[in-house]
């Protein structure tokens, strides 16, 4: 459908809490389809509805670029259903341009979810796709990768946030 810009943190939309897909019908197929391809264009390995500006509880999740198993996935009204383990791992986020930083994070999920058909399903991943998933499952909640940083880390990159705040 179309690449849509991508929304940088300092935009207040980010914290906000997203609501529940009621419907699944051609507009939610058109928003996956937007989310796909502003996906691809930025080289992304997920995206959240929200960071497009839409408050919906959809995200996808694209480890193809990485592991050559993985295909492109949709959650549509996701829940976590478990977490284990923790791992520290170097994480990005699109709506964080440039920032990287290592992150603690379960390294095995439990969700489950629905794909645009309606059709429910539940995955296990781990490693890559756990934290994957549970990046884009905080963005339905408002929560940022910043909120897992440690109060150190957050004052090194203050700076860059800032930059980042102001330009958005
Ligand atoms: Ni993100």
């Amino acid at each position: 459908m179309a690449v849509r810009p991508i929304v940088i943190f300092g935009d207040p939309v980010l914290r906000e809490v997203s609501e529940k897909v009621e419907k699944f019908d051609t507009e939610l197929k058109n928003l996956v389809s937007d989310l796909v391809d502003t996906l691809k264009e930025a080289k992304g390995l997920g995206l959240a509805a929200i960071q497009i500006g839409v408050t919906k509880r959809v995200f996808i999740v694209d480890l193809s670029a990485v592991d050559i198993n993985e295909k492109l996935r949709v959650f549509i009204n996701p829940e976590i259903i478990e977490t284990t383990e923790e791992l520290e791992y170097e994480e990005g986020c699109l709506s964080f341009p440039g920032i990287y930083q290592k992150i603690t994070r379960p390294g095995k999920v439990k969700v489950k979810a629905f794909d645009t058909d309606g059709n429910e399903f539940v995955m296990d991943a781990t490693d890559l796709a756990a934290r994957a998933i549970l990046h884009e499952y905080d963005h339905l909640e408002g929560k940022l990768f910043i909120d897992l940083m440690s109060t150190l880390t957050k004052t090194m990159l203050k700076g860059r946030l800032k930059k980042l705040r102001t330009a958005s």
